[in-house]
């Protein structure tokens, strides 16, 4: 039976919601609601999180003279608030700090170490606690990591397990080139590769110094290095819920740019060493910035999906952040455009459309109509987002191209100043056009799409408030 498996990233439980979270959640939500669409509700499985080991959180609660675990407990809360906001539906929502989640990781890692994938060694070197990976000196940037410029970098030396990256990753070289799984964008891709040519030194999976971790199972004194229980999210949700070991490998994991190593390179290397299917797919989408400056905390430019919503509504929300740029692409983000952007195509384009047709219906007391059967319905647009190159942003202006064009035939034929029979035949056309529209955008924008349906399914189309007012 076919099976549909997307996931995020678990975003680090001490960060609060934003754009770029949302962004990355949001792509995943609408890709699962394709698919459910497609094969139906139980044959779809979305998985986000947090990821809340490792010395980032423990500091974090520290600084607010909580246990990592209370701490964890009271800030996790905010990333499903954000996301039922924004009426994204996972499936599950994982922590990595559910015991269940660490009884898999622990499992995995020993078996790895029965494969005989793992050595001991001395870890020397600098690392970086914002990005909680050990920096090679081609990545110091006058001694700092250029992604966290304000924390120093720690000098570490410890006794670590490291895995045998070395031989791995000649194995997973030749995955990615014969397409065995595949990497999107392109570029990207062709990135990993040339990285992967220059060659790769085995890496160091344990901590000896971090106490906020899952033991590692063979050594108490040393804790699972934090990226490597965090990658193992996506394989222990399907062990420990019911009925989800099916849906293992995963049909696509979206990620940010940032994290695409540790997504392509560093995850494979885990599951061939532990005999396990490798993903299908992996997405890496581009970074915001906003008003063309890097989205931090210290610059105060953080924008919170809350804010986004409050002036956008949820729709127009998720409008916004779908049509912003290419998929893949990076982007700048402006209050600006966003407003244009709102009042051209909701307001005007779709809004207006709706607006106008079902004054015109209720003027002929219209009744609704019906779709056969929305699910035969999926409309072409949408299954851009099926497509390898997820183009989120073409499928949208198809859609658009729709809306479009059914103004332009209430304009040419004047369809307000008809004689009533034909009033009647041109409303009914357009009635239909919009329910297709509806199913177009039930991904996108679910609210709007129901809504929609709801006021031309019938029985009688009446005139409704505006579906997204002028800003
Ligand atoms: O890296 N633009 O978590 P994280 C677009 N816990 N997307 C952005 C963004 C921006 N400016 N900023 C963040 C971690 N993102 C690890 C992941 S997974 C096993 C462990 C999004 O909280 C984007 O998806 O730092 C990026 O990859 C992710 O947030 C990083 O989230
Ligand atoms: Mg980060």
């Amino acid at each position: 039976m076919s099976k549909f498996y997307v996931t995020t990233p678990i975003y680090y439980v001490n960060d609060v919601p934003h754009v770029g979270h949302a962004y990355t959640t949001l792509a995943a939500d609408v890709i699962a609601r394709y698919y459910r669409l497609q094969l139906g509700k139980n044959n779809v499985f979305f998985l986000t999180g947090t990821d809340e080991h490792g010395q980032k959180v423990a500091q974090a609660a520290e600084e607010n003279k909580q246990t990592p675990k209370e701490y964890a407990d009271s800030v996790a809360p905010r990333f499903k608030e954000a996301w039922k906001s924004l009426k994204i539906y996972y499936d599950y929502f994982i922590r990595t700090t559910e015991k269940r989640h660490e009884a898999v990781a622990s499992q995995l890692l020993q078996k790895i170490r029965d494969n005989g994938y793992i050595v001991e060694g001395v870890y020397k070197g600098w690392y970086c606690v914002g990005c909680e990976k050990f920096l090679t000196k081609t990545e110091l940037v006058n001694g700092r990591c250029p992604l966290h410029i304000n924390k120093e970098p720690v000098y570490q030396e410890e006794r670590n397990y490291f895995l045998k990256l070395k031989e791995l990753s000649k194995v997973i070289l030749e995955k990615i080139k014969s397409g065995e799984y595949e990497i999107h964008p392109i570029s990207k891709k062709n990135e990993i590769l040339s990285r992967l040519e220059l060659g790769v030194e085995d890496i160091s999976i344990s901590r000896e110094g971090v106490s906020w971790g899952i033991p590692v199972p063979w050594d108490k004194n040393q804790t699972i290095y934090v990226w490597v229980e965090a990658l193992m999210n996506y394989y222990s949700a399907t062990q420990f819920l019911d009925g989800k070991k099916r849906f293992w490998p995963a049909d696509l994991h979206i990620v940010g740019k940032d994290i695409l190593w540790f997504h392509s390179v560093i995850w494979q290397a885990l599951l061939i060493a532990a005999d396990l299917p490798l993903p299908k797919h992996i997405f890496a989408h581009g970074f915001f910035t906003i008003d063309g400056q890097k989205m931090s905390k210290s610059l105060g430019n953080v924008i919170s999906p809350k804010e986004l919503i409050v002036r956008y509504g949820v729709d127009g929300t998720r409008y916004l952040l779908l049509s912003a740029v290419k998929f893949g692409s990076d982007g700048d983000i402006e209050y600006s455009k966003f407003d244009e952007k709102y009042n051209a195509d909701l307001a005007n384009g779709l809004g207006n459309l709706i607006a106008r047709t079902a004054k015109m219906a209720e003027s002929v007391n219209l009744p609704g109509r019906e779709l056969k059967d929305i699910s035969l319905n999926i409309g072409v647009a949408i299954q851009l987002v099926k497509s390898d190159v997820k183009e989120f942003t073409r499928a949208l202006d198809l859609i658009w191209k729709k809306i479009s064009k059914a103004d332009k035939f209430i304009n040419e034929n004047k369809v307000w100043a008809l004689e009533r029979n034909l009033k009647i035949s041109a409303l009914e056309k357009l009635t239909d056009d919009i329910l297709q529209i509806a199913a177009d955008l039930k991904p996108f924008l679910p609210e709007t799409a129901e809504k929609i349906e709801r006021q031309f399914k019938g029985p009688e189309i009446k005139s409704e408030n505006p579906l997204f007012p002028r800003l």
